[in-house]
């Protein structure tokens, strides 16, 4: 140890820290804070390091000639993502980015860091294999923050509103959307698949707790290289009995726009920060439309000039260019029976088509709920899951459940991604998770 390192007070990063928003909000007077190097230049005289937190950054002045020696051999150490803690006086100053500057009087290098390996304009793909570093860029931890209130959003909606949270298990024995997408897993010396939706499971919870909600890990092995799949994603479901297509498709509405709503209250900086055109979001305010599958084609017809044949599903190009015509989410319902899980009844009032429905969503985001009133009938039920080349002998405890005093029910499943995709604005849903799972992509 030089006697300089003695000369002065060890600044311990435990005790009397504020966060650098506090610092900025303080504006003047002493402050401690710790964090890591976002940006920093030097030169002889002085060094601008700017500081982060998981709060904001703040620029902190380094004159050589206001500290001890050893600061200043500590500021020569200093690489982006050192990370360190900092005692100086606050003062307002326009010229840095945060409006504040802190003058420093003491420094100590907590962590010392290698030369960064992500600098400007990386690719997409360098930023996915370097994910365990880049989740502390500002654009990620802004998302991040984001898909936080999201989750926290649905917890507190279906909360509220008296619904329990029910968790499903994650290796299943069944299907749920249909055998192509399954992940099989050795289980033991037999197999099973990681979970698609909870939604077998909710239809036997509901008949004991009537309302209930989950967010969880879901799991689909998708094929399509698109900006919208994932091969694990979470989904946020929900499960209610004595409830109706009306009344579902509703409870979908107030949680999209509950949703948009508190990251709207909670979130203003992140969204600036991703650049995110935010009247877009204040437009999100009920009423959402409600259409038919039908009235969906006919829209395309006649504004898009494009001719979809009845009974094919729509697909990621006629949902964009159906919700051209929308600044709000839009539900369309009866889509096709043929083309459904087995799982979703017949309309009786339309029996070609089926008592479902799917939330659209504006710019171009396209599908961010699936939902369903459930089929009752054990008929209508094996007869699906023949159509789906399922064997319904595997299914006899989920047909269990319509023989033991069944009633209406219906669900939901919400997809987390989308709707933080769709609310940050960004190009591709991977960067909607920490640690996206594709099928070309599974690490870091
Ligand atoms: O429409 P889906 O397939 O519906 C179900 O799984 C129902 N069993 C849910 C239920 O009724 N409880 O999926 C629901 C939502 C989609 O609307 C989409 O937002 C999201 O889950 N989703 C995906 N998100 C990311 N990557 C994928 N591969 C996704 N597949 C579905
Ligand atoms: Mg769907």
């Amino acid at each position: 140890m030089s006697q300089n390192e003695k000369s002065r007070p060890f600044l311990d990063w435990r005790s009397g820290v504020i966060s650098v928003q506090e610092a900025i909000e303080k504006k003047e007077g002493p402050a401690k804070i710790r964090g890591w190097v976002y940006r920093e230049r030097k030169s002889n005289k002085r060094a601008f390091i700017v500081v982060r937190d998981s709060t904001n950054i703040i620029q902190c002045l380094v004159e050589r000639e206001d500290v001890p020696e050893d600061v200043w051999n500590a500021v020569e150490k200093i690489h982006i993502e050192t990370s360190l803690v900092v005692e100086g006086t606050l003062k307002a100053d326009e010229r840095a980015p945060t409006g504040v500057e802190l003058a420093v009087k003491n420094l100590e290098i907590v962590g010392p860091c290698d030369i960064f390996p992500i600098t400007k304009d990386q690719s997409p793909e360098f930023l996915l294999d370097n994910r365990h570093l880049w989740l502390r860029s500002r654009r990620m931890t802004s998302i991040l923050k984001i898909r936080s209130t999201v989750t926290g959003a649905i917890h507190e909606f279906f909360r509220k509103r008296g619904y329990h949270e029910f968790t499903p298990p994650i290796f299943t024995p069944n299907a749920c959307e249909g055998g192509a997408t399954l992940f099989e897993v050795k289980y033991f010396d037999d197999k099973v698949y990681l979970t698609q939706s909870w939604q077998l499971y909710a239809e036997a919870a509901v008949f004991a707790l009537e309302k209930i909600y989950d967010v969880a890990p879901t799991f689909r092995a998708e094929r399509s290289k698109t900006s919208r799949h994932l091969a694990e994603f979470w989904m946020a479901e929900m499960e209610a009995a004595w409830m109706e297509l009306d009344e579902v498709v509703q409870v979908a509405k107030d949680e999209v726009e509950f949703i948009v709503q508190e990251v709207l209250r909670k979130n203003r900086a992140e969204l600036e920060l991703l650049g995110r055109d935010i009247s877009k979001l204040e437009k999100i305010k009920q009423p959402f439309p409600t259409i038919t599958y039908s009235e969906a084609l006919k829209i395309l017809k006649e504004k898009e000039g494009m001719e979809v044949p009845w009974g094919k599903d729509l697909r990621t190009i006629e949902e964009d260019r159906l919700m051209k015509h929308f600044e709000t989410p839009v539900v369309v319902t009866n889509y096709p029976k043929e083309t459904m899980a087995f799982y979703k009844p017949k309309d009786p009032k339309d029996p070609k088509t089926a008592l479902c429905f799917d939330m659209l969503a504006p710019e171009g985001y396209g599908e961010i709920i699936g939902g369903s009133q459930r089929s009752t009938d054990i008929e209508e039920l094996k007869e699906g899951l023949e159509k789906e080349g399922e064997n319904p002998e595997h299914y006899e405890w989920y047909l269990d459940l319509r023989r033991y005093g069944s009633v209406p029910h219906s669900g939901y499943g919400l997809g987390v991604e989308r709707v933080v995709a769709w609310i940050c604005g960004l190009d591709n849903i991977k960067d909607a998770i920490p640690f996206p799972r594709t099928m070309l992509r599974k690490s870091p």
